[in-house]
C-alpha cells in the first residue's frame, strides 16, 4: 500500500482532511477558522499528523508532548484525534498512524504514550500494542 504519513501544514487543510476528521466528530470550522486554529495549537505545541494514500488525506492523528515535574522531569506523549476515513478503514491507516507518532515521540524523548478511547476501540489499540491502564474521568464545563 503506497501509504504515506507526514506533518500537517496548513495547505493541507481541504475536504479530505475533515472528511478524515468527521469520522471522529463533526467539524464545524471553515477552512480558514480551521488554519487559524491549525497555527493556535502548534503554538501549544500540538503537531497534528496526515496519512496519504494515493495523492488523498485518509487520516489524522495528532501528538502533544507534555513535560512533567514527576519522572525525573519526563516526557509523555499524549495522542489524540486519531481518524480515518470510513471508505479507507481497517486498511491499516489507523494502526500506521499510531506508530508514526510513537516514533515521533520517542524522538522527543516520551517514556510512554497515553491515550483515551471508548471501549468499542480497545480492540483496535490492542493491536497498536496499548494496555488498559485506570479510568477517563470527566466533567463538563461548557
Ligand atoms: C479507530 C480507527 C482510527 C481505526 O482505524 P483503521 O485504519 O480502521 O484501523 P486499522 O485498519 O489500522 O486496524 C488495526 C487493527 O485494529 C482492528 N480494528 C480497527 N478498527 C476496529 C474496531 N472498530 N473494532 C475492533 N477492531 C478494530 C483491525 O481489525 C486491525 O487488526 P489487525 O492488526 O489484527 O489486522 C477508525 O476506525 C476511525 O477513524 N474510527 C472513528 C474515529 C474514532 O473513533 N477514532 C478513535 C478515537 S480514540
Amino acid at each position: 500500500m503506497g501509504l504515506m504519513i507526514r506533518e500537517l501544514f496548513a495547505p493541507d487543510i481541504n475536504a479530505d482532511f475533515f472528511t478524515a476528521l468527521s469520522a471522529l466528530a463533526e467539524v464545524g470550522l471553515d477552512m480558514e477558522e480551521a488554519k487559524r486554529v491549525f497555527q493556535d495549537r502548534l503554538r501549544q505545541g500540538v503537531h497534528t499528523y496526515i496519512a496519504i494514500l494515493d495523492g488523498q488525506i485518509v487520516g489524522t492523528a495528532s501528538l502533544l508532548v507534555e513535560r512533567k515535574f514527576i519522572h525525573k522531569g519526563g516526557r509523555v506523549g499524549h495522542i489524540e484525534d486519531v481518524a480515518v476515513n470510513p471508505a479507507h478503514q481497517r486498511k491499516g491507516v489507523g494502526k500506521a498512524l499510531v506508530g508514526h507518532l510513537e516514533e515521533r515521540a520517542r524522538e522527543k524523548g516520551c517514556y510512554k504514550t497515553i491515550l483515551d478511547c471508548f471501549d468499542n476501540l480497545e480492540p483496535f489499540y490492542a493491536s497498536c500494542g496499548y494496555v488498559k491502564y485506570g479510568a477517563q474521568m470527566r466533567k463538563n464545563l461548557a
